[in-house]
């Protein structure tokens, strides 16, 4: 689904032109739409209709606070994998009733800080992790709402670096231990047991390795049952896939359909965790172009976004669509590689992507509202985007670019004797 359009050859956002944001706030730019964000949330709430659910935003995709303050007001849970994304829940005023805790590595002070906010369940990835929540869980005097994560060794055909769901992953516990892991938990103190969690991976454009994930649980929850072990929760974790160029992912109602269908424990409360496909192509980031350079074998458009602004083509050869702010009937197309000024060969945002440029002209990197200033850094000490989120015929600053001071200012230079 695409949230823009050209309104007299301008790009449009709800009643905004790309172009007067990329004029006020400078580039580069990240710019989301907010009922774009909030239609997609409503999409998977409603195609679960009367099924008990509960959806989880997963924050790694986008955590700006502003956009969490949007999704909570929607009744939206959260799932997060840091004590950082714990803190901009909280203060984005999420319940953390509904908050679930993924991720191998969390640390004793994570553990401490989930707890004491009182969070839905720790999502325990590993024995060792779960004698440490244990441990935690005794010295503040609670018992810690855990729930298994499962790795059921199925391929989600995606990228293989966003691939969690096959046995060589260092995600979760393989199913063939998991009664055993069960078993074990249930003879830790300060351990309560509350659910089962099974996230195969990210980018998922087919049903089938949801359905073999869903079968899995079929058969380990009716043994978890003979142990005395009732689930409240079934989290079936996210990642369903947006549109870049012609994927053609399933929609929510889909998902919906095949947990249905297969599931069968009808009463459990069913937890999904979508972060990209709420937000990734309710995303935009505006470049300008610097230079047009034309070579023998290449044109180049050297933008001012780069790697550190938006990795993912950097890092796993992901395609994004590029698109003009303006539309120039009078400029010849050429066939550009969109390129920034990192020092890096992989620093591309698109290549060979017939474009009209002239000098100075904006682009927006489609789909971009997912994994894109979340992973964004300050390589090359280039300060971070600013960020806007469009609401109708509003638009607002939602984040302040960096400013280089603010990069400068945690070191500590030492004293160098000439
Ligand atoms: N739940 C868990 C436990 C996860 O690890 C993830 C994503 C999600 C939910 C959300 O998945 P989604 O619905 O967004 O696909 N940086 C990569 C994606 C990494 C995904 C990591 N885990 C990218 O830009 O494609």
């Amino acid at each position: 689904m695409s949230f823009h359009a050209y309104l007299h050859d301008r790009l449009h956002v709800g009643q905004i032109a790309l172009e007067d944001l990329a004029n006020r706030y400078g580039t580069p730019l990240y710019v989301y739409s907010r009922p774009a964000i909030e239609q997609q949330w409503r999409n998977f709430h409603d195609a679960f209709g009367a099924r008990n659910h509960l959806i989880c935003y997963a924050v790694k995709a986008n955590s700006n606070l502003s956009l969490l303050a949007c999704l909570a007001r929607l009744g939206s849970g959260f799932d997060i994998v840091s004590g950082g994304e714990l803190e901009r829940v909280l203060t984005a005023g999420g319940d953390p009733k509904k908050i679930v805790f993924s991720g191998v590595g969390k640390t004793e002070a994570e553990i401490t800080s989930a707890l004491k906010a009182g969070i839905r369940c720790l999502n325990c990835e590993s024995l060792p992790e779960l004698r440490r929540i244990d441990t935690v869980a005794s010295g503040l005097g609670v018992k810690a709402p855990i729930a298994l994560r499962i790795n059921p060794d199925v391929d989600a055909e995606t990228h293989p670096y966003i691939a969690t769901g096959l046995q060589q992953n260092k995600f979760g516990i393989a199913w063939e231990d998991a009664v055993d892991a069960y078993e074990q938990a249930l003879k830790l103190p300060n351990i309560e047991i509350t659910g089962i969690a099974c996230h195969i991976g990210s980018q998922i454009t087919t049903l089938s390795p949801y359905i073999d994930s869903i079968k899995l649980l079929n058969t380990l929850i009716p043994k978890l049952a003979q142990e005395g072990i009732k689930l409240r929760d079934i989290d079936l974790g996210g990642g369903l896939g947006i549109r870049y160029s012609n994927e053609e992912p399933p929609a929510p109602t889909e998902l919906a359909r095949i947990v249905r269908n297969n599931l069968t424990d009808d009463s459990a409360c069913v937890i999904i965790e979508p972060g990209r496909s709420i937000v990734g192509n309710a995303g935009w980031l505006i470049t300008k172009v610097q230079y047009l350079k034309h070579t023998k074998l290449k044109n180049f458009a050297i933008v001012d976004a780069a790697m550190n602004d938006l990795l993912r083509p950097a890092l796993y050869s992901s395609w994004h669509d590029i698109l003009p702010l303006t539309q120039h009937a009078d400029v010849t197309e050429r066939l550009y590689d969109v390129v920034g000024p990192v020092c890096e060969s992989g620093d591309f945002l698109g290549r060979e992507r017939r474009l009209a440029l002239r000098d100075n002209d904006y682009l927006a990197i489609a789909s971009a509202g997912a994994y894109g200033f979340s992973m964004s850094s300050n390589y090359n000490s280039r300060p971070r985007a600013a960020e806007i989120l469009i609401d109708g015929d509003q638009a607002r600053l939602i984040r302040k670019r960096e400013v280089l001071s603010e990069l400068l200012s945690g070191e500590m230079p030492i004293e160098i004797d000439s």
